[in-house]
């Protein structure tokens, strides 16, 4: 099945891994190129190899989906911090743009059309790392933070950590951009703004965010560039581990920014 995408619109795509090699394994690790074989040969967990094959394969498939190319035709190249992005010269794919997370069991895939995006997946239901916070966030998220009661600093110290997360992606700099120059903040239940220090060249106005609730385990957020100044449809789908089956999927969105 054909997918399209236009660029009032973000795709926003979920595969959980499954808990063995899926039947058509040697179909997906014929999809890796060499480099990508010798580095799922490097991961020492069984459970590891299969969420990096599982992403490979995901990202070609899902390309091929929107775009006349075949799977292991996809080419990629990397910017000076690693940002993945498609390589081949044919407009219709040169025009996509796509980010990806995984944590241990989920993968995430955000695709959009010509329009930066950064997406981040964390799993919750461990224990949050609330001293990051105070080292790396900025001083208004730290002491936001603090202030809550404590049983509500874990979930708070994750929509940061993937809201931040999923800016530094979309920006494609990784941690190069310091984490304290920029701050979140929750108007209630349901909306989040951004703020952004002098110094980061860089204006809430240019982004839309969104958070997810995919599952009780997991918290996904995305931000998207805004190229336009119309409103964007964010679609969410889930993927069966072959692409089997194709499925609109009702992630939970918990928080937006204005206009998202
Ligand atoms: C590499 C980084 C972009 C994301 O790392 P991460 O959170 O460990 O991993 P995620 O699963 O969310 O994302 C990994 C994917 O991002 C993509 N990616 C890599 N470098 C990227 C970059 N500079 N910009 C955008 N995306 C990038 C890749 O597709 C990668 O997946 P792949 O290797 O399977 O292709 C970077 O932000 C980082 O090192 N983060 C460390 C975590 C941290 O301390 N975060 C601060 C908390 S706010």
């Amino acid at each position: 099945m054909q997918l399209q995408i236009d660029s009032r619109q973000v795709h926003l795509w979920h595969l959980y891994v499954p808990d063995q090699d899926a039947p058509a394994h040697e179909e997906a690790m014929a999809l890796l190129t060499p480099e990508e074989r010798e580095k799922h040969g490097r991961f020492r967990f069984a459970r590891d190899r299969r969420r990096y094959l599982m992403t490979r394969w995901l990202i070609r498939s899902l390309l091929s989906r929107y775009a006349p190319i075949a799977p292991r035709d996809w080419r990629f190249e990397t910017n000076a911090y690693g940002r993945p992005r498609i390589a081949n010269a044919l407009l219709q794919a040169k025009r996509l743009r796509f980010n990806i997370s995984h944590s241990a069991s989920l993968i995430v895939v955000a695709l959009t059309v010509e329009r930066e995006v950064g997406v981040d997946v964390e799993h919750t239901a461990r224990a949050a790392p609330l001293e990051i916070a105070q080292q790396f966030f900025s001083a208004d998220e730290a002491q936001a933070l603090r202030q809550l009661p404590a049983e509500l600093q874990p979930s708070r110290f994750w929509d940061l950590w993937t809201l931040k997360e999923s800016y530094i992606k979309a920006r494609g700099m990784g941690l190069s951009l310091p984490l304290d120059r920029f701050s979140f903040s929750f108007e209630g239940a349901h909306e989040v703004a951004v703020g952004f220090e002098d110094g980061l060249d860089d204006s809430a106005a240019r982004w839309r965010f969104w958070q997810l609730q995919p599952d009780n385990a997991h918290a996904v957020a995305l931000c998207l560039e805004c190229v336009q100044p119309e409103g964007v449809q964010l679609v969410c789908w889930k993927a069966s581990p072959l692409l089997a089956s194709v499925e609109e999927f009702q992630s939970a969105v918990t928080r937006r920014s204005p206009g998202g």
